[in-house]
């Protein structure tokens, strides 16, 4: 079933999965025995619905959009697994859910691609300046051919900062490169995979042209571009974030849009997610905001949720799930740990 709403079979397991999901992941589950429920809505599960379909849950497919917190996962006594379909699992408590030995799974590697090329895609939008040139279009403001109208940056010759060396960094300098620019990096460790240098962190904001972030959302990242960061930042930099809207200052992000320190930014995330059209970071010029697309390619949907269900599976099977975030909840029947 691609696009269901409840469905239910005999099977080994309870699951439920909270949205409807691309690819053939929900057929996956019911071929391998499990009783699955779709949440049927257009959006998440309310806080309430979520805890009563987890009551009995076995196994939980979720999105970054659903809170899995202390409480709740107190409220699923036989859940073993949560199957987040994301790379990121920042919407998960998972000292809550080691502590109940339940099993958290990402999906890392299959968004690598279609997330590197978004952030090409924001940060040459940015350089060239192409939504003021599609509404210009699209407004009845495009006159005859002007040497000097719309004018952007070449990205060639530029030095890209990456703020995270990990997949996603490594896959953005390698585009980068292709278009001529400089790569560098900064993070917490060497990183082999990465085609450029690492520098400290005020170095490579101030050496970097345009600046790239590929952190998870955390304790020590969240805020990390706050005032300071952006005024370290070269005069008329870009930045671009796929990563987490947490990592940033919003309103330190305004002010250096406005005030010129900034040349332009380019997001796609932010806080809160949806952005209310009204949100005050909207009114900062030279700024691009996408929905939250960084995967959002057919493809790299349905390999994620496919890649969730391997683990869910997995887990389910009282195997050692692929791309377990929290090793430390991993208690194999007959050891002894866990619950
Ligand atoms: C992730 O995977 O963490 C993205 O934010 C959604 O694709």
């Amino acid at each position: 079933m691609a696009w269901g709403g409840f469905r239910t079979i005999g099977g080994v397991g309870r699951v439920f999965v909270t949205r409807r999901v691309p690819g053939r992941a929900v057929d996956l589950l019911e071929e391998a025995g499990h009783e699955v429920t779709v949440w049927p809505g257009e959006f998440p599960p309310p806080p309430e619905p979520l805890r009563e379909e987890l009551r009995e849950a076995d196994a939980a497919l979720t999105l970054i959009t659903d809170t899995v917190g202390a409480d709740l996962l107190a409220a699923a006594p036989r859940l073993r697994v949560v199957a987040n379909m994301a790379v990121g699992f920042d919407n998960v408590d998972i000292d809550a859910a080691t502590a109940r030995g339940v099993l958290v799974t990402n999906t890392p590697g299959v968004l690598t691609e279609a997330t590197a090329d978004l952030t090409l895609a924001l940060m040459l939008a940015a350089a060239r300046r192409l939504p003021e040139g599609s509404a210009a279009v699209h407004e009845g403001r495009w006159g005859p051919w002007d040497p000097g109208w719309l004018l952007g940056r070449d990205l060639g010759g530029l030095t890209l900062g990456v703020v995270g060396p990990g997949r996603i960094g490594a896959a953005v300098a390698r585009r980068a490169r292709a278009f001529g620019m400089s790569t560098i990096y900064h993070g917490p460790r060497e990183a082999a995979a990465f085609p450029g240098d690492r520098m400290p962190w005020e170095e490579l904001l101030r050496a970097a042209d345009v600046v790239s972030v590929h952190v998870p959302l955390s304790d020590e990242t969240s805020g990390l571009f706050d005032e300071a960061a952006f005024s370290a930042m070269k005069r008329g930099a870009i930045f671009v974030n796929t990563s987490r809207g947490g990592v940033v200052d919003q309103e330190a992000l305004r002010a250096a849009l406005e005030s010129g320190r900034l040349g332009a930014a380019a997001l796609d995330v932010t806080v809160p997610e949806p952005l209310p059209a009204d949100h005050p970071l909207l009114s900062a010029p030279n700024l691009i905001v996408l929905p939250h697309l960084g995967s959002a390619t057919r493809e790299t949907r349905a390999r994620m949720a496919e890649r969730s269900v391997d683990g869910l599976l997995a887990a389910l099977r009282g195997e050692r799930p692929p791309h377990l975030v929290n090793p430390a909840a991993w208690w194999p029947a007959g050891s002894g740990a866990g619950r």
